[in-house]
């Protein structure tokens, strides 16, 4: 399917100042558009707690965002450590936010599952360069 439009956001590790400014230019982005609440609503979930790892688990990366005629997609890469098992990552409640960054009101291990939740395809690659999400919401 032909591809409408894309977007490309850069996140900085321990950005905090910035935490939620991307997943917000999303929103807005999808709004101008014209997408429903539920759709964006999704979207902006994803996009958040993707944010999110990048500032607290990486050394910095980035989104995509692509929409086509059927799906919007979401790359959600960088460069930093990786997840050793992504299957413990995945479970809820399980992180490894140090405390400094739960003083903040991060780290309630919630942030896979609900990307995995909001997705209606959700890829995770990780390896110790870096970790990689793909995720898919289909457009009705
Ligand atoms: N981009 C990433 N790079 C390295 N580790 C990550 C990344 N994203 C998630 N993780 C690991 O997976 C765990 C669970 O992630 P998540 O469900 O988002 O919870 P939280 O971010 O609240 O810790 C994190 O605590 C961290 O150990
Ligand atoms: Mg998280």
């Amino acid at each position: 399917m032909k591809k409408i439009k894309s977007y490309s956001y850069r996140i900085n590790k321990n950005d905090f100042v910035n935490a939620g400014k991307v997943s917000s230019e999303i929103k807005k982005n999808l709004k101008k558009i014209g997408f429903t609440n539920k759709i964006i609503r999704k979207l902006a979930v994803i996009s958040y707690e993707g944010e999110m790892n990048i500032i607290i688990h990486s050394e910095g990366g980035g989104i995509e965002l692509e929409i086509y005629e059927d799906k919007i997609t979401l790359n959600i890469r960088d460069i930093g450590p990786g997840i050793d098992d992504v299957e413990l990552a995945m479970t809820e409640g399980y992180s490894t936010a140090p405390s400094e960054v739960r003083e903040l009101g991060f780290g309630a291990g919630m942030g896979l599952p609900n990307i995995n939740n909001c997705s209606d395809d959700f890829k995770i690659t990780s390896s110790e360069n870096g970790t990689k999400i793909e995720s898919t919401i289909y457009l009705e």
